[in-house]
């Protein structure tokens, strides 16, 4: 019998349900907290005090001395001497603040944002984190929503590699075997669904769909070994998540093949009475557990009422056991057996390099969305800097800010004053024609530092309407008066419209909440010292009414679905257009590109083949045609001709950021396997239809070289 085994072998029916309960930490409450972990009641601790972690500041940051004490309770003098893992929500960062993970996505580097998550893993570790909350596999398609910040967008294709980048990278192999952190895909599943972009609502998700789409993240980090698994607070077609057994222990545990731990998100097994899906306490633990949820965080069903439901047989305890096992194996694996404490090493918090890194993922995710060619500014130009974002700090950090240090946080205006000779500070109201025109006069350029504070994405924090702040648009056209070029860099969290802001700008960069050194990285590419590359990777409306607005609709009978792509012959609206502002996958550059002789290495393959692992490679040559060097991400996006079912009109399925210097060609692959053709039928399965595709390589979704290739 191995180890593990041998350990539930000798304990408790009490104990084993002990270990299915997270309780949030406080030091207010540590001795309680104590006393749970010596009796076996709790197998994990929840670092943060409140369900809106990711927007609430000045948390108490538990030191690990005082996580030590508490573990030794647990580690010890509990009769199992199980130790306690704890969990806490490191999104984009502990101390060292990383982009958010939108702008994350923005990217297109799976490399960079596995380096971060490997990072603030590392950076965590020193605060007893084991387990972190991240990352969030959510396909979101409706910015109204305030969580989209959190995820990695609109594509199902970019947030499965983004998502599997930051489970390798937060479950990295430590030098003594073990694993550095557990990671926890969420929400599963379908929570980017919600119905109006409004927090907790239902989404009405066919299982088309949700295969297709909402479950493809997921599918990809079960494949990358994630250890921990979050289901969400949301219902899909009437059906709580948390209370599914089809959807968690069937699709998830038994399909997918997930080994790994679910638990429960905050206070969601209790909710079950708010729902009404259960009368009480005990309904909760039965529902939720039966569904297979293994894990309870906060609220106490499970510790309540577990031990009832098995001696009345409603419960048996071989399924405890199996909960008890997935969990005591994620502490294995993460070496807490081994050694429970932690001895926090200074020297790996705010560290030059981790700072470093933030930065260049910072500016690998900054994109340029126009450009009259006044970008970059020169070094002497006289340059007025205005708007709410000119001495920010704050927001810079974004939603799940952790415990960033707000105040080392340079500001925009320093930025500005450290690279260019000529700064000229406006002031920060919305009136600049009243209070500055001096100012403003006397400058050749206006760079407006625009944005959308924290409190206003993550949790909790949706919107009706997605456009740019009006005021911020009347400072744009204030600034316009003054006949100046004007430049308008946006710090966002969720991708809001520009439709209004753009006609008084003549260029605009997007600089999302960008961490610790975003500030940096967006006058970095004011000035040229970075040339952005990175790509919206979600749709910009131009419109709220437009909602939900994406890139990859099906096709449908009177071509609609192509009005993403052009204003159709009659338009979908009869009062508003309905093709975006900016495209999914947009982004413009300081140089520009050639993108030539696109060609698959066979015009056909067979479905054998496919189903056998080969893969199909899409070769093209890509020229730095323009003046400085930069990025270009190719774009390989896959039309299935004809269906059995709807199917998109078109789907990101293969992506690569290339790095050029100026005047530099060179020769890329891109690769496509079976799933990039196979799509999920109801009642069929995975499926891969032989038949005609269309491949598009380009630089957006909006258009590129088209090659046809045929499965037979
Ligand atoms: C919150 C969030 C979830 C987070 C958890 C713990 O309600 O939905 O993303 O991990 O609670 O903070």
């Amino acid at each position: 019998m191995d180890k593990i085994k041998e350990i539930i072998s000798q304990m408790t029916l009490e104990e084993k349900i002990g270990q299915l309960w997270q309780v949030p930490f406080s030091s207010a409450k540590i001795e309680d907290i104590k006393k749970l972990a010596r009796e076996g009641k709790i197998g994990s601790c929840i670092l943060a005090c409140t369900p809106l972690a990711g927007n609430t500041d000045n948390q108490e940051l538990p030191f690990a001395d005082m996580l030590n004490i508490l573990q030794k309770e647990a580690a010890e003098h509990s009769r199992t001497k199980i130790p306690l893992i704890f969990g806490r929500d490191v999104i984009h960062g502990q101390r060292t603040i990383f982009p958010i993970p939108l702008a994350q996505g923005a990217s297109f580097c799976p490399d960079l944002v596995e380096d971060a998550a490997r990072r603030m893993t590392d950076e965590a570790a020193q605060d007893s984190v084991h387990w972190t909350f991240a990352p969030m596999l959510d396909v979101a398609r409706d910015q109204r929503w305030g969580r989209v910040i959190e995820g990695y967008g609109e594509d199902a294709c970019l947030t499965s590699q983004m998502g599997a980048a930051a489970v390798r990278g937060i479950q990295h192999k430590k030098k003594d075997g073990h694993i550095a952190a557990a990671a926890c895909g969420k929400h599963y599943v379908g929570y980017g669904a919600v119905e109006g972009g409004r927090e907790y609502e239902k989404g009405e998700i066919t299982d088309y769909t949700l295969r297709n789409v909402y479950l493809r993240p997921f599918e990809a980090a079960v494949k990358e070994n994630i250890m921990t698994v979050m289901s969400t607070f949301s219902a899909i077609g009437g059906e709580a998540v948390i209370a599914s057994e089809r959807l968690l222990k069937n699709l998830l545990k038994k399909e997918l093949g997930f080994k790994g731990f679910v638990i429960s998100d905050y206070d969601s097994v209790e909710q079950l009475i708010t729902r009404r899906i259960a009368e009480n306490k005990k309904d909760c633990a039965r529902t939720a557990f039966l569904s297979g949820v293994d894990m309870e965080m906060v609220t106490d069903c499970f510790s309540q009422t577990l031990g009832e439901l098995v001696k009345s047989g409603e419960v048996e305890e071989t399924a405890v056991d199996e909960a008890v096992e997935r969990i005591l194996r994620v502490k294995e694996k993460v070496g807490l057996f081994e050694n429970p404490y932690t001895t926090p090493d200074p020297k790996k918090q705010y560290r030059t390099e981790d700072l470093k890194s933030s930065l260049n993922l910072a500016e690998k995710s900054l994109v340029l969305l126009k450009n009259n060619g006044i970008l970059p500014l020169k070094k002497d130009e006289k340059i007025a800097i205005c708007g709410p974002f000119v001495n920010e700090k704050r927001a810079l950090h974004g939603s799940w800010a952790g415990y960033g240090d707000i105040g080392s946080t340079p500001t925009f205006k320093e930025e500005m004053e450290k690279t260019f000779t000529n700064v000229l500070y406006c002031s920060e109201d919305f009136n600049i024609r009243m209070r500055d025109p001096a100012i403003v006069r006397g400058c050749d350029t206006v760079v407006l530092a625009l944005g959308e504070s924290n409190v206003y994405s993550g949790e909790r924090a949706c919107v009706s309407d997605v456009m740019l702040d009006k005021t911020q648009v009347e400072l744009a056209h204030n600034a316009r008066a003054f006949g100046k070029k004007v430049v308008a860099v946006i710090f966002c969290g969720r991708v809001r419209s520009l439709f209004e802001l753009e006609p008084y700008v003549d260029a605009v960069l997007w600089a999302w909440q960008p961490g610790s050194t975003g500030a940096a990285a967006a006058v970095r590419a004011l000035s040229g010292a970075v040339n952005p590359g990175g790509k919206l990777p979600a749709t910009m409306v131009k419109s709220s009414g437009q909602i939900p607005l994406y890139y990859c609709p099906d096709n449908n009978p009177c071509c609609i679905s192509d009005a993403y792509y052009e204003e159709p012959e009659f338009a979908p609206y009869l009062d508003f257009s309905t093709m975006p502002m900016y495209p999914f996958g947009y982004g413009l550059s300081y140089t520009s590109f050639k993108i030539s002789n696109a060609v698959p290495r066979q015009k056909s393959i067979t479905a054998k083949e496919l189903e056998e692992g080969k893969t199909l490679s899409v070769t093209a040559d890509i020229e730095n045609t323009g003046e400085y060097d930069g990025d270009e991400v190719l774009q390989l996006y896959v039309k299935d001709m004809v269906s059995s079912m709807c199917r998109p009109v078109r789907e990101l399925k293969a992506f690569l950021r290339v790095g050029l210097k100026k005047g530099e060609k060179k020769t890329v692959e891109l690769k496509l396997d079976k799933s990039s053709f196979s799509y999920f039928i109801p009642g069929k399965g995975e499926t891969l239809e032989k038949g005609k595709f269309e491949l598009m390589l380009g630089n957006s979704c909006m258009g590129g070289l088209k090659m046809n290739i045929e499965i037979k």
